[in-house]
């Protein structure tokens, strides 16, 4: 009769809106082919980047570091490091010890960088750096004491020497004006200056990725790869000096910071991008730039699940059909609320706490089931494009040295690899697959870029002693 043919027609929509979600999320989805490509691609990149040639064309920077060696454990002193451009800004003062009691002992102090800080002047900005360094030493009863310093500063620098940093281009939401092409230590004693309290030595630049390698080299002498998944991603690695074409020298090795973030902004991407990928690189502070990182790292992944379910609201596949307020705001999503809501111990009724609390109040259970789907099938997507990315850098260590088997340890630091419930499984199922000759170990490294740039500082002191 009437009754059965309406649930009929109820069914009928119930599975036409089921696969309509699924096809909308299948595009968030990739194949193996897929992945397989974007390592080859990645690898072509990088070639390019080295390559005197085609460097000023490439998309993926491949920048010298002037570090040449892993740490040996010969590293001793005392040493104030600079840590800008991860979650927080931190001044800190690393000991080193060698020997015997050999280690790093560390003291920090966090500063928030406001958000017009990071926005205003180069001079405001650095004004405050210094104005937090002079705060630091204060507190740790250091006033007039001067120390070699180490700058982890995570942006794209041209470097010629380890104490410069010419800044190519600001990432993850910095834009204070009148700092790129400038030299980011120049622009630090500038600021100095003006303050007319302090010197101080400015010893070396050293990205985070960097950083986070020698602070696991430390430990482990297998350590030629350091990576970042936190609010950006990037990789470093020990490249053979007769392939870094922008330096003199055939001998040895030296670390590239790689800035594979900027991999895709020549379209190498364009395929797998979606047009939420789309839609979140156009509202960003630099659009068309940074398009691999945008579909990995944590400050974007949240961004991304929310279009989607802006997608699937406006569609009428979600939340009722009813847009609210809350779910139109920006950056509501952070870092954190995915790796909680895709924690498997937690009940779906905590999955809708957790969007109450982000202000989703008409949410069934249906939707807190939708939500969490969104989540895992994005966050996936970017731990796979980072393991396609870390094979094609471990294959190319593998290929340089021309080694059927290639035994590395990674550094790994970030806040997304390190709260997220499943990225780093499926980060290492995808390496597995793409590069099964290398035999890859990950390490987390605590503190890896404030204790890296002590280290980094600590060699290029005894270097400098040496008369090296
Ligand atoms: C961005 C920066 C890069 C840094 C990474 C991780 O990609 O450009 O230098 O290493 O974020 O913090």
């Amino acid at each position: 009769g009437k009754g059965a043919a309406m649930v009929t027609a109820v069914a009928y929509r119930l599975a036409k809106q089921q696969a309509e979600r699924q096809s909308i999320l299948d595009t968030l989805r990739l194949g193996r082919e897929q992945l397989v490509a974007v390592k080859r691609r990645l690898l072509e990149e990088m070639t390019r980047g080295l390559a005197r040639e085609t460097h000023s064309s490439a998309a993926v920077k491949m920048l010298p570091t002037y570090v040449r060696s892993t740490p040996d454990g010969t590293e001793r002193g005392d040493f104030l490091a600079l840590d800008l451009g991860g979650t927080n800004f931190r001044v800190l003062l690393v000991r080193v010890r060698q020997g015997r009691r050999r280690g790093v002992e560390m003291h920090n102090k966090i500063y928030a960088i406001p958000q017009d800080l990071m926005q205003g002047t180069g001079e405001e900005l650095f004004d405050h750096i210094v104005h937090c360094i002079a705060d630091f030493l204060e507190y740790m009863g250091m006033r007039g004491v001067s120390l070699p310093l180490g700058f982890t500063f995570s942006f794209p620098c041209h470097q010629t020497r380890l104490n410069q940093g010419i800044l190519l281009k600001w990432t993850k939401g910095f834009r204070a004006s009148g700092c790129e092409g400038e030299d980011v230590v120049t622009l630090l004693k500038d600021a100095i200056h003006r303050h007319e309290e302090f010197d101080l030595d400015v010893v070396a630049v050293v990205n985070d990725t960097v950083g986070t390698m020698m602070t696991c080299g430390y430990d482990d002498p297998r350590c030629e790869v350091g990576l970042i998944v936190g609010t950006g991603t990037n990789a470093c690695y020990m490249e053979e000096m007769r392939n870094v074409e922008l330096v003199e020298g055939n001998a040895g090795l030296m670390c590239i910071n790689m800035e594979w973030g900027a991999f895709g902004d020549q379209g190498e991407l364009d395929e797998f991008c979606t047009e939420f990928d789309r839609l979140v690189d156009e509202r960003s502070s630099n659009p068309g730039k940074q398009r691999y990182e945008k579909m990995i790292s944590g400050m974007y992944l949240g961004e991304i699940v929310r279009n989607v379910l802006l997608d699937f609201t406006a569609k009428g596949l979600l939340f009722r059909g009813k847009l609210s307020e809350r779910l139109k705001t920006r950056g509501i999503f952070e870092t954190k609320f995915l790796s909680q809501i895709e924690s498997d111990r937690l009940a779906l009724r905590q999955v809708r706490t957790i969007l109450q609390h982000l202000g989703l109040t008409s949410s069934t259970c249906e939707d807190s089931i939708l939500v969490k789907e969104v989540c895992s099938v994005v966050s996936r997507r970017a731990a796979q494009l980072c393991g396609a990315g870390l094979a094609a850098v471990v294959d190319k260590i593998r290929q340089n040295r021309n080694l059927n088997h290639l035994q590395v340890t990674v550094g790994v630091d970030g806040t997304l690899y390190k709260l997220h419930p499943h990225f780093s499984t499926v980060l290492r199922e995808t390496l597995r697959d793409l590069a099964p000759q290398c035999e890859v170990t990950l390490v987390q490294s605590e503190d890896g870029s404030g204790k890296g740039a002590a280290l980094i500082t600590a060699v290029a002191c005894r270097l400098r002693e040496a008369g090296l």
